[in-house]
Parts: structure tokens; C-alpha cells; sequence
């Protein structure tokens, strides 16, 4: 299934602490924003890669990034959600779209076809993977409520959806002034149906300084540490 991405790349990384976008940091001597993107260049089905990035960072990327014509730029914003509507906008000349986090380089080509495909099939199609610890809600430290565990799911990127679909999502959350945290929030609220479709636990999200341990241990694993 053909499909254009958006690989929103346009945050701070507060949580990193690296006083940087933590996209430039490298694993392997590769800046994790490289990793990310060249999955997505080296796959034939990706027709195009939307990147909204901050213009403070937008020279740095295209110095770090490889050269190719599938690569298109666009304006960051102050919510991931603002980024990913903004790349939203250059496209179109696909019928289904995936967002990808910029701090996810371990996404695998099978899931991306696997999402691209469900997606084009049922309209909307997430990656994730069972949690594995018990999860409790609180109220000032008191536990009020344990949540089923077999219902539940981690959710990562990449999102898959019919571009008509995510187009309709980010129209009506923008109206109705609601911010999500993913792009299936925004398409569950206008009563899509949002398939789920189990990915891999090397699929992290580099995050916090912990991460860039666990990274160094899934590059190991794949071989290329
Ligand atoms: N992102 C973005 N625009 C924003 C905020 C985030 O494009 N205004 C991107 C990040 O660059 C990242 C992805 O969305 O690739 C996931 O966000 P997150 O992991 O939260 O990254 P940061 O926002 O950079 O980190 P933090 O929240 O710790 O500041
Ligand atoms: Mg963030």
C-alpha cells in the first residue's frame, strides 16, 4: 500500500535534558532523527516524508539527513498535534497517511506494511503491544482503581489512516479546540473505528536519558551495535 508519511520532529526534548532537540543525538554514530527517517526512504511504498521541524533546526536536519527528493519540510509547532497538522496540509497525493514519531527509529518495515495496509482496508490503524505491568489508578497516592490488564494496550507510532479520514479528525479537534496526545485520539472522538494492530516492545520512544541505554540495547540485538 502506497502512503506518505509525517514524522513530526519538532519538539525540545524537555524530558532528555540534553538541551537540544534530542532527535540529533546518535546512536551507532547516527543521529536518531537519521534512523528514523531512512526506514521510511528505503521502503518503496513511502512516496513522500513530511517533516515539520522548528526553524531553528531546520539547517542541522538537512545537513544530517540523507539527500532525496522524497524529503519535504514543514513549519513545527508549539503541540505535536499543531506539528503534525501542519505537515498535514502538504499532503494528499496518497490516499492513506502514517505519522511517525521522529523519536521512534526502531519501527520495523513489516509493521509499517502492516499498518499502511490495514489502514487502507478499515480506515485507521495503530501500532501497539499488550502492557505488561499492572496498571492502578490513584488519587493523591491512593489507589482507587485496578484496571484490567487483558484490555489493555501500549500505544506507539506509527498511526496509519485513510488521509480523508485524518483530514476530518484534525478539522473537527480544531473546531472543538481538542488537544490529544496521538492522532487516534482525534479519530476515535469523530466515531471512526480505530484497529489496533500488535507491534514489537523494541519499538520505544527515545524519551528520557534511560532510553539511550535501552536503545544501545536493541541496536545490539539487531546487529548493528
Ligand atoms: N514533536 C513535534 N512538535 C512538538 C512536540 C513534539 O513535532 N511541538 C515531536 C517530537 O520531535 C518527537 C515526537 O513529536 O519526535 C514525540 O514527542 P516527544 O517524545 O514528547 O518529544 P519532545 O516533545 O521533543 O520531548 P519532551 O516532551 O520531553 O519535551
Ligand atoms: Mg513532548
Amino acid at each position: 500500500t502506497d502512503y506518505e508519511v509525517i514524522i513530526p520532529a519538532a519538539g525540545s526534548g524537555k524530558r532528555m535534558g540534553a538541551g537540544f532537540n534530542k532527535l540529533f543525538l546518535e546512536l551507532n554514530k547516527r543521529p536518531v532523527i537519521a534512523v528514523t527517517a531512512e526506514v521510511f526512504l528505503a521502503d518503496p511504498s513511502c512516496k513522500k516524508l513530511i517533516l515539520p521541524v522548528q526553524p531553528h533546526d531546520r539547517e542541522e536536519m538537512k545537513r544530517i539527513l540523507p539527500r532525496s527528493e522524497k524529503i519535504v519540510f514543514a513549519r513545527g509547532g508549539s503541540e505535536r498535534q499543531y506539528s503534525v497538522r501542519n505537515g498535514l496540509e502538504l499532503a494528499g497525493s496518497c490516499s492513506v497517511i502514517l505519522v511517525h514519531d521522529g523519536a521512534r527509529p526502531f519501527i520495523s518495515a513489516g509493521s509499517i506494511a502492516a499498518l499502511a495496509a490495514m489502514a487502507g482496508e478499515k480506515g485507521a490503524a495503530i501500532a501497539a503491544v499488550p502492557v505488561k505491568d499492572t496498571i492502578k489508578r490513584a488519587k493523591d497516592q491512593i489507589v482507587t482503581e485496578t484496571i484490567e490488564r487483558s484490555s489493555l494496550w501500549q500505544i506507539q507510532t506509527p498511526q496509519a489512516f485513510r488521509t480523508s479520514v485524518l483530514k476530518k479528525a484534525h478539522e473537527a479537534a480544531e473546531r472543538d479546540g481538542f488537544l490529544g496526545t496521538d492522532e487516534a485520539s482525534l479519530v476515535e472522538r469523530i466515531g471512526h473505528p480505530v484497529h489496533i494492530v500488535p507491534g514489537s516492545y523494541d519499538n520505544i520512544k527515545i524519551t528520557t536519558p534511560e532510553d539511550l541505554y535501552f536503545a544501545e540495547a536493541i541496536l545490539k540485538k539487531q546487529g548493528g551495535g
